[in-house]
């Protein structure tokens, strides 16, 4: 269960921002508490890492350096180089991930099953290499922190009330070491670690990053003192271990330097990369808070060219999952089900929030020479889906998830393709309609898989790489009429 650190891991390359035509960055180091890991060596001369964080058994290092982002350079480490494909000016390659775990015994999985699809990630980066690597939520599954302590043995279930201040200490402790030893046992993993190495990070969360189903619980569970000390410790895991930094110290990209929302943005080149924070400021009745709204608001307004990807860590188009819910509701056996479905835009409880934001990605799209794509993951299956937006253009979302989380049973798989053929239209004469990948015949398909982004002139298209049905053929998603596929 428990992963010792016997050695340095790192390093792994987080993307802190993009200004004056450089990649900020942030090398990341997990080393036993009696070692130091060396600096990072560039031309310039080297940078030494700083210790941000401690463990029981291992410290946490960072080294802040900056390479070009208008062409791939290297920089060396330990004795290694590392290339890295910074050049984000013409042609690239992106790549998306979501949802490396799962939420039952996931640290006692056999890394080459449990890894198989990072390891073809890896092939992918060797016949052409990846500039940025998009993580888009539960980049770790955290559900069983609250496993082995009497706080927090029942949570969500219950709650102590008034839990004593040493109490909450020792679980504070209990819940810290948990979340390291998961982010131990992910950066470990050889596949993940060769490619973090190369690759620069952008990471957004979603609710098994923190807990499953975190901002849908009950407020008698997520306000009480047990929840915050589970919050507070999933947030200062997240900063540390997706996001190199601690409280006070956020990289530039964030929209606010004090993190009580973690959106934020990267632009260079004709490429946005946009991720709102969906999980910090939700609760029951709402999924985003005054400082989420704001940023959004104010991307939406700033001249834009090229293309914007919108990393929506749920999805933000999807089949009427409110009429599911309205069954399930009347259901006493499926109630249990209401906070996963509270969990989407979809749901009846955020369906005018849920038109608010579709109004400001649909203008968004319709400024200018401009376009969008949301990038989703969450459910474990691979889909896409298009609302359109009049004039022949459409908003494409692509959903990929996950990359190391088994897909449910086909027949969900199947069910939801059912629902879908109802379609949404939550704004008017913008018909949702949700489609198979291309070369695929069923809406969802049931595979672990990843997404790549190409950008080639100014033309953007992705594929799928599906576990058992291999890579899909192109799907352009430049904005022009997609290809009309199946309805
Ligand atoms: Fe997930």
């Amino acid at each position: 269960m428990s992963h010792p650190i016997t050695q340095t891991l790192g390093p792994i390359l987080l993307l802190d921002d993009l200004s004056d035509g450089r990649m900020h960055l942030s090398a990341l180091f997990i080393a036993p508490l009696d070692e130091e890991p060396g600096p990072i060596d560039l031309p310039s001369g080297p940078v030494a890492p700083i210790r941000i964080a401690d463990y029981d058994e291992a410290a946490i290092w960072r080294a802040r350096f900056a390479l070009p982002s208008d062409r791939s350079s290297t920089y060396g480490w330990g004795g290694f180089e590392f290339a890295v494909a910074g050049d984000l000016t013409g042609d690239l390659r992106l790549a998306y991930v979501s949802c490396n775990g799962e939420e039952v015994g996931d640290m006692d999985r056999e890394g080459s099953e449990r890894n198989a699809m990072w390891s073809r990630l890896r092939d992918e980066h060797h016949s052409a290499p990846f500039a940025l690597l998009l993580h888009g939520g539960d980049q770790v599954y955290a559900d069983e922190v609250t496993h082995g302590h009497p706080l927090s043995e029942d949570w969500p279930d219950s709650v102590p009330e008034a839990p004593d201040a040493a109490q909450l200490a020792d679980l504070r402790h209990h819940l810290r070491q948990r979340f390291f030893a998961r982010y131990a046992a992910l950066y470990a993993a050889p596949e993940l670690a060769w490619l973090s190495a190369r690759v620069p990070s952008l990471m957004q969360w979603d609710d098994h990053d923190i807990c499953d189903g975190w901002g849908s619980l009950r407020e008698t569970r997520t306000r009480s003192e047990v929840g915050q000390v589970l919050f507070e410790t999933a947030t200062e895991a997240f900063l540390l271990f997706q996001q190199g930094c601690v409280a006070g110290d956020l990289p530039a990209r964030f929209a606010d330097p004090t993190g009580a929302h973690l959106g934020w943005s990267v632009t260079a080149g004709g490429l946005r990369i946009l991720a709102p924070d969906l999980r910090g400021e939700r609760d029951r009745h709402r999924i985003m808070g005054p400082g989420g709204w704001a940023m959004i608001e104010t991307e939406a307004a700033k001249p834009a060219t090229g293309h914007t990807m919108l990393m929506s860590s749920v999805p933000l188009l999807g089949p009427r999952m409110s009429l599911l819910e309205t069954v399930m509701m009347a259901i006493p056996s499926m109630q249990k089900y209401e906070d996963d479905l509270r969990d989407q835009w979809q749901s009846r409880a955020h369906r005018t929030e849920w038109r608010r934001i579709l109004r400001v990605v649909r203008d968004m799209c319709r400024a200018g020479d401009h376009h969008v794509t949301a990038l989703s993951g969450e459910i474990h299956l691979a889909t896409r889906a298009v609302m359109g937006l009049g004039g022949g253009r459409e908003l494409h979302q692509l959903v990929a998830s996950g990359i190391s989380h088994r897909a449910p049973p086909k027949g969900w798989a199947r069910f939801l393709g059912m629902l879908s053929w109802l379609g949404e239209d939550p704004l008017p004469d913008h018909p949702i309609r949700i489609k198979p990948l291309p070369g695929q015949r069923h809406r969802y398909a049931a595979e672990r898989n990843f997404l790549t982004l190409d950008r080639q002139g100014d033309r953007w298209s992705a594929r799928w790489h599906l576990e058992e049905s291999g890579t899909t053929p192109p799907l352009s998603i430049g904005g022009i009429p997609s290809d009309p596929g199946p309805r």
